[in-house]
């Protein structure tokens, strides 16, 4: 059972945000604790391929949720700015 009971589509992709980067840094401090090599190089690849699932999500709520996509460019810039 979810933590928390999404109640529209935005809010599920978030959670399915939440859910991906979570996993990743599961993978990556399994990864880190793994010593088989063969082991290390499989959760390292499956952390990759979450990445790409947190891409999908973010696309999809970016595109409905056009005021996470303005804040998004807008942190963008910022830290820019920030770091240059
Ligand atoms: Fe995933």
């Amino acid at each position: 059972m979810l933590a928390q009971t999404p109640k529209n589509d935005k809010q599920i992709l978030r959670l399915g945000m939440i859910a991906e980067l979570d996993v990743i840094n599961l993978y990556e401090q399994l990864a880190e604790n793994a010593k088989n090599n063969s082991v290390k190089k499989v959760l390292l690849d499956i952390a990759k391929e979450e990445k790409t699932h947190v891409a999908e999500f973010e696309t999809l709520l970016l595109k409905l949720d056009k005021e996470q996509e303005q804040e998004t460019e807008a942190g963008r810039k910022e830290v820019e700015k920030l770091t240059e």
